[in-house]
């Protein structure tokens, strides 16, 4: 169900929007210093009741994943509040215009993510490249700092906030939780073992949440409208999915950005309405939510899929019409992910698109290990050989038989990151694959690349 909203939108039509004036004429900090006042289960209680589902990627429970703090803080055990704004996955952009067009509402949902789960201090994570949203998260915090938000008595309050922007070098793999964890802590940007999660020891050793940055600027609406009514915005309320989020959509439609609705859009309203269309040709397929997530055809996606298949048990609706929601999607057998959907047109040629997507997992890898290291690697050489007409159809076997055995054999999700949608691809666009093979590529007129 299409219903737009502007909660995080409203000002970035605003060339003063990112401002702590127009914030505040927006009823900016209220919600901060009203936070500051409760009752911090209470405060926990609403945010579980508003059912945000991380906007990271995994979608986890928000409120549930504040509560895993552990409680009361030890003197000698301070907490943080971690928010990431690495956003290196292919095809999502979403935090970008939130740094760059309403940062006071990442500054004010810091405030409240601090108190909730016991921290002083909130460090957002954010690429040194995106050199904008640095700057009016600089901006956002200074204007803050000197109204009195932020520091040692927060509106007269006596719970001490501090927020840092603390800039990466542009790595995927500093967007999984423990590698950037080790880089803010000016490590190699390596994934920590989990257990301990960061819950227990997360930065500097220390108990931590880390939420995605979206996650947090829609704090502050949420804590607003009050949880229940929160929830209750989105239209598959029923799989505790609540409220409204961006969603993005790029590739091959006439109008790729970022547009805020309540959660139960469905990928027709996202692709046909918001997007303008498919651009040149007809749907050849689309990727869900960030690269990680296995591709759809159109054709199992226009048509109600087979409530039969295992790939889709998801029941009677064609998928374009299933509202995009963390569960939903992941009975389709893909993920919703970043929520942000990459179309590809039947211009465009599969293989160079599952070829570019492998070409940016072999290079992310951080090597740490070997499954993935040499993994990546190896699917990214076959990749190309088919790509150089050198490869033969039994190869495609070996590109399986490598991503299956990257999968659950690594130290983070960048390996199930990289074999799903190479499984996906497989999967989907075997017959092509075959014929680029066969015919040494010469054989389709398709050669616009994803
Ligand atoms: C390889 C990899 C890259 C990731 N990149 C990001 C990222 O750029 N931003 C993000 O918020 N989460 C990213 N995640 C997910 C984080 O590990 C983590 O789940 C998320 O920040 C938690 O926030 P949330 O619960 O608010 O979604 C990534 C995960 C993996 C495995």
């Amino acid at each position: 169900m299409l219903q737009r909203t502007s909660y995080l939108t409203k000002r970035y039509g605003d060339s003063d929007g990112h401002t702590l004036a127009v914030y505040e004429r927006d009823g900016g900090y209220q919600q901060a210093k009203r936070a500051l006042q409760m009752d911090r289960a209470a405060l926990i209680d609403e945010m579980k009741a508003a059912n945000i589902r991380g906007r990271g990627g995994a979608g986890f429970p928000m409120g549930v994943k504040w509560s895993f703090m552990p409680w009361p803080p030890k003197p000698e055990k301070p907490h943080y509040l971690v928010i990431n704004a690495d956003e290196g996955e292919p095809g999502t952009f979403k935090d970008r215009t939130i740094m760059e067009k309403n940062p006071h509402s990442i500054v004010e949902g810091c405030i409240i993510g601090c108190f909730g789960i016991g921290a002083h201090a909130a460090y957002i994570y954010v690429r040194d490249e995106l050199h904008l949203a640095k700057a009016r998260l600089w901006e956002a915090i200074a204007e803050a700092k000197k109204k009195g938000y932020l520091g040692d008595k927060p509106f007269g309050i006596d719970y001490p906030v501090e927020v840092y922007v603390h800039t990466g070098a542009g790595a995927y793999i500093c967007g999984e939780e423990t590698s950037l964890l080790n880089s803010l802590e000016g490590k190699r940007g390596e994934p920590r073992l989990k257990p301990p999660f960061p819950a227990q020891a997360g930065a500097f050793g220390m108990p931590s949440t880390v939420n995605n940055l979206e996650t947090i600027a829609i704090v502050p609406t949420a804590l607003a409208m009050g949880g229940d009514n929160f929830s209750k915005l989105s239209a598959i309320h029923n799989l505790k999915d609540g409220g409204a989020r961006l969603f993005g959509v790029s590739g091959h439609v006439n109008k790729p950005g970022i547009y805020e609705c309540a959660v139960g859009l469905t990928l027709r309203e996202l692709i046909y309405d918001l997007g303008g269309g498919v651009k040149g040709g007809e749907l050849l397929a689309v990727i869900p939510g960030g690269s990680s997530c296995p591709i759809l055809r159109a054709e199992e996606i226009v048509k109600a899929p087979d409530p039969k298949s295992p790939l889709h048990p998801y029941d009677g609706k064609s998928v374009l019409d299933v509202p995009l929601g963390v569960d939903t999607f992941r009975s389709l057998g893909t993920m919703l992910g970043t929520c942000c959907a990459i179309v590809l047109s039947d211009l465009a040629d599969p293989v160079l698109a599952f070829h570019n997507l492998l070409q940016f997992y072999r290079h992310e890898s951080c090597g740490q290990c070997t499954p993935c290291r040499e993994g990546s690697a190896w699917l990214f050489r076959i990749l190309d050989r088919i790509v150089q007409g050198e490869a033969e159809v039994a190869e495609l076997d070996r590109l399986s038989e490598i991503a299956s055995n990257i999968m659950g054999n690594t130290i983070c999700a960048f390996g199930e990151g990289t074999a799903m949608p190479t499984l996906g691809f497989l999967l989907k666009f075997r017959r092509e694959l075959e014929e680029f093979i066969v015919t040494k590529g010469k054989s389709g007129t398709r050669r616009l690349a994803l």
